[in-house]
């Protein structure tokens, strides 16, 4: 029935976990709409004949519906309307919480191409590995306008936006490559902006993953504005820009509250702000506070910190978010354990 219904509505190949249940709700949909459009047009054709003027100076008859025919009208299409909301809300939840263990990638828009880093490893232009079978977050920013991170084969689209971060995840189920567009027009070569996806069995990933990071102890960067030229991982690059930038005169290391809050445990942390609200510090909140500082102060502190919009490119901001993300009080070597990262998920 998939198969047959995915054929007839020219659907791409379903390549990852959602894939199936985004595709459950459009056959319903489709489904329920078409019957009914087809049943409303014969029913109207069928009027034409049946209610047409037979006789000259034909009066038309008045029509009082029953209730109960009114209120069968109403009803029945809001319980579909409900039965779509309640399976569409049902997986909008899923797909837009991200499980605890997933393997985290930086992505990078630009006119006209996408860069991908890896926490912990290499940084790559169009293409994107991945392991099978094992939950990877995407975490996407942009140089410059909007664009959208769209793969048809996994039924994802999350908008990448200029100065903060957006985050979407999935799981690959097939080995196999897969296309990367950008689905929202940014200029000349929008129609271009394509890169892929590379699902890998999970061995031969991890493999691949050995082979890159042993690879990056020895190459040599090309630098440029826009990638880390910095021969080591992201979160050593996060150190270098906190040092370069003058973070750390405000925001200590070890736990001790500075000028600004310590950055010692800070990812997820709970903040109460001065307006008494209070927020997680995820990446979202972190990178806003790179570029508009002042708009939410944690309670205590003062609005002193000067804004890094435009001082900081996005790999630059990536970085340092996962700098901050390395320093925990259980892990004071500053770099999070590869284990801890490229663990196999278990099930
Ligand atoms: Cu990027 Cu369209």
């Amino acid at each position: 029935m998939n198969e047959i219904m995915r054929t007839i509505l020219w659907l791409p190949e379903q390549a990852s976990t959602f894939a199936k249940s985004v595709d459950e709700l459009h056959y319903f949909v489709i489904t329920v709409t078409m019957v009914s459009s087809v049943a409303v047009g014969l029913l109207a054709f069928g009027f034409f004949f049946k209610f047409r003027q037979i006789r000259p100076r034909q009066s038309t008859p008045t029509v009082v519906p029953s209730v109960r025919f009114e209120l069968a009208v109403v009803i029945v299409p809001l319980v579909f309307f409900l039965a779509w909301f309640v399976q569409g809300y049902r997986d909008y939840v899923w797909y837009t919480t991200p499980p605890k263990d997933t393997m985290d990638v930086y992505v990078m828009a630009k006119k006209w191409m996408w860069k991908f880093a890896y926490p912990d490893g290499p940084n790559a232009v169009g293409t994107l590995h991945v392991p099978a079978h094992r939950p990877v977050r995407l975490l996407l920013t942009s140089r410059d306008v909007i664009h959208s991170f769209f793969v048809p084969d996994f039924r994802i689209k999350m908008d990448v936006l200029p100065g903060r971060y957006t985050e979407t995840w999935f799981e690959a189920t097939k080995p196999g490559r897969y296309q990367v567009l950008c689905a929202e027009y940014c200029g000349t070569w929008h129609s271009q902006m394509w890169g892929e996806i590379v699902v890998m069995p999970p061995a031969e990933f991890d493999e691949w993953m050995l082979h890159q990071r042993a690879g990056l102890a020895d190459r040599v960067d090309s630098g440029g504005d826009d990638g880390p030229g910095f021969h080591g991982t992201l979160v050593e690059y996060g150190k270098k820009v906190a040092m370069g930038q003058g973070c750390l005169k405000c925001h200590s290391l070890d736990g001790d509250p500075h000028i600004g809050p310590t950055w010692l445990d800070l990812y997820h942390r709970r903040e109460t702000l001065e307006t008494g609200e209070t927020i997680i510090a995820d990446e979202a909140y972190l990178t806003d506070s790179m570029i508009d500082p002042r708009a939410k102060i944690v309670k205590g502190y003062k609005a002193v910190m000067p804004t890094y919009r435009g001082k900081l490119t996005a790999p630059d901001a990536a970085a340092l978010v996962e700098f901050i993300k390395s320093l925990r009080s259980q892990n004071l070597d500053n770099v999070p354990s590869k284990e801890a990262i490229y663990e196999p998920v278990r099930r």
